[in-house]
Formats: C-alpha cells, structure tokens, sequence
C-alpha cells in the first residue's frame, strides 16, 4: 500500500454510522482498520480472515510468535472463540467487561492459527468504547487488534501517534479522541489451574482475585519477566521503547548523570529528586492513574521533541504500580548499566 492512510473524526459518543459502516466494509474486505479502544488504539482486521490477520503482522513489522488479542461485542461472541466458557471467565466478564481485561482460554475452531501465533489459547476481550463496539457488530465478528504501533513501539494513545508509525501502511484511522485508560490491558492466563497475569495492567491481580470469591492470582514480576524467560508469548523485553536513550535511574545517582541539551526527567510517585540542570524538562506522575494514562504521551512527546536521553526514577514495587513499572522496565535500561534494579 502506498500514499496516506486517510484519518476520519468521529464523535466518541454516538459514532457516525456511515463511517462505521464504511470501516466495517474494509474490515470484511480484508483491510485493516485503526480505532480506539479505551487503553490504547488497537490495529484491527476481521479474526476469522487469515490473510487479513497476516497484514497485521506486516504492517507492524511482528514476529509471528506474538499471538493477537481478539475483541468481541459481548459474552456470546466471545464463547464462539473459546472451546469452552469455564465459571471463572464468566465471573470475570460479569466483573470487569466491557473493559481492560483480557481472559487467554482454549481457542475454537473458527480462530485461525495467525492469530494465536500457533498456539491452542486465545485472548478475547470486550473494549469499553462505542467506536470499537459499534464497529465489531457491524462487522458481526470478532476483530483482532494489537495495539496500533510498529513493533517494538511506543503503543499510541491518541490517532496521530497510529499515523506516526503506519502511514501509508494501513487503510484507515478512526480518530476518537485520546483513550482513556493509556495502558494496554491485564492478560490473564485461564488455561492454568491457578490464574496468572501474563502482562499486568489497571485491572489488578487484587481485584481479580476478590472476584473470583478470594482466590489467589499469580503474578509475572516485571523485572523477572523484562531479564529473564517470557511468560506470554511474544512478550519481549525490549518493548513499549522511545527512541531516545532511555534509563531508570535511583533518586541519589541524579547527581551523577551528565545530561545533553535535550534531556527529559520523568518522576513517578511523590519522591524528593536532586535538583537538574535548568534545561532539563521535568515530569512529575504523582499517581498510578495518572501515570497510565500519561505514559506513552510522554514518550511519544519527548521523542516529537527529538530529545536525546529520557531520564526515569520509577515508582515503588507496590500492587498498584505493577503495570507502570512493567513498561517502563521495557522501554528503559538500568543505569549504571549492571546495576541491581
Ligand atoms: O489493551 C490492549 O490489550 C490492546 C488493545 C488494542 O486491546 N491490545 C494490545 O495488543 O495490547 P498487543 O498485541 O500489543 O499485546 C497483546 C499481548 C501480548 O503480550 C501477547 O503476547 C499477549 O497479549 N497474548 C495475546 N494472545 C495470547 C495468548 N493466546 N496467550 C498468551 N498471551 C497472549
Ligand atoms: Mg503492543
């Protein structure tokens, strides 16, 4: 595909019917459609169309490893993707769908390899905005979306960073606005007798855990996972990274860095930070919500602003930082290099 890919508004809240109708007619033709769902933008194609999934991969630059997660309309279309729909899933959905949480259960027959990079599980969620439901039920079936990033990427959280990274490379962007969560869903493994987050995200391991009467979910470390062996898929360490130099760096070595001309520091949490040169841009994430949803903006901001080194002192390993601390434990490097994290 060659030129500009074409970017429409439309309205969050009552989503133009003949844009959605026309998104829909490039989605069952095989193409592939950019939309918000309320954690990131999502690049879409129709799941059960196995050369429409494939130009997913190509358009990112994936490596087929990387399974897709699979938005469904509503429960009944996600029991068509699953062989079956055990008491947790049904707990969960009741809980905390539509919305950031995606149940990986044994896939069904009309769930292509592609998507599932092989694998007998697949990943379904229903997305909480209008755009992304509206559209899959004109489809009438389920949409495959990674979020709508080069591979490796930055994940974008408002259309310009899609057109950013897929040009030229994609059919169309439905631009709604700025998502409203900013980090990509909780990835919750039910194939395992106990449930375990594959990837953590504003839906806790707590809150899962109390609606599923108090069980216990296990959890990945980020910093576990980031060095060490790949609990999900095509989960890789190196991910979600500016291309600015970027390090995390404890609060008492700030002293020690020598910064460049274009310098950014992001604080997260309310910490006390030796003082920086007065050309350094400063960034203060006082909350874990405020944090999400301003992570990939930032990023994305200080590479816009061509800058050379992004600085970052990272919250505390408390519950309710865990899917901060997971990205920007892949989007940055320990500093010094070889220092204990
Ligand atoms: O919030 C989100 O989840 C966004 C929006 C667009 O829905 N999507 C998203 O997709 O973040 P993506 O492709 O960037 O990340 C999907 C994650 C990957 O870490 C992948 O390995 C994991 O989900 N995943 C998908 N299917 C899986 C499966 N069957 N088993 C284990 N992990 C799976
Ligand atoms: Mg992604």
């Amino acid at each position: 595909m060659s030129g500009t890919t074409p970017i429409v508004s439309i309205d969050p809240a009552e989503p133009d019917r003949p844009w959605i109708a026309r998104a829909a007619r490039i989605l069952r033709e095989g193409g592939l459609v950019a939309f918000a769902t309320e954690t990131v933008y999502g690049l879409g194609a129709d799941a059960t169309n196995p050369e429409a999934v494939a130009r997913i991969f190509a358009a990112k630059g994936r490596p087929a490893t990387n399974p897709l997660i699979v938005h469904v309309h509503d429960v009944a279309m996600a029991r068509t993707c699953v062989r079956d729909w055990p008491p947790e899933a049904e707990a969960l959905a009741r809980a905390f769908w539509p919305g950031p949480l995606t149940l990986v259960l044994p896939r069904s027959g009309i769930i292509p390899d592609v998507v599932t990079a092989g694998g007998e599980s697949v990943g379904v969620r229903v997305p909480r905005t209008w755009v992304a439901r509206d559209l899959i039920q004109a489809l009438g079936r389920p949409i495959a979306a990674p979020s709508a990033n080069r591979s490796t990427g930055v994940s974008p959280t408002v259309a310009r960073h899609v057109a950013k990274d897929l040009d030229g490379r994609i059919d169309l962007i439905l631009d709604s606005g700025p998502t409203t969560v900013g980090l990509e869903s909780t990835v919750l493994d039910l194939t395992t007798r106990q449930p375990r987050i594959l990837r953590p995200g504003s839906i806790t391991a707590e809150q899962i855990g109390r609606a599923l009467g108090g069980l216990r979910v296990r959890e990945v470390g980020a910093e576990a996972d980031a060095a060490g062996p790949l609990a999900s898929p095509g989960r890789m360490a190196v991910h979600y990274a500016p291309r600015a130099r970027s390090i995390r760096v404890d609060p008492e070595r700030i002293p020690e860095v020598s910064w460049p001309a274009r310098a950014a520091l992001l604080v997260f949490d309310p910490q006390d930070v030796p003082p920086v040169p007065d050309s350094v841009l400063r960034y203060d994430c006082l909350t874990p919500e405020t944090a999400e949803i301003a992570l990939y903006a930032l990023l994305h901001a200080c590479d816009d602003a061509g800058l050379d080194l992004i600085v970052v002192v990272p919250p505390p390993d408390r519950p309710e930082w865990r899917a901060v601390r997971d990205r920007l434990w892949r989007a940055t490097r320990p500093w010094p290099s070889g220092s204990p994290d």
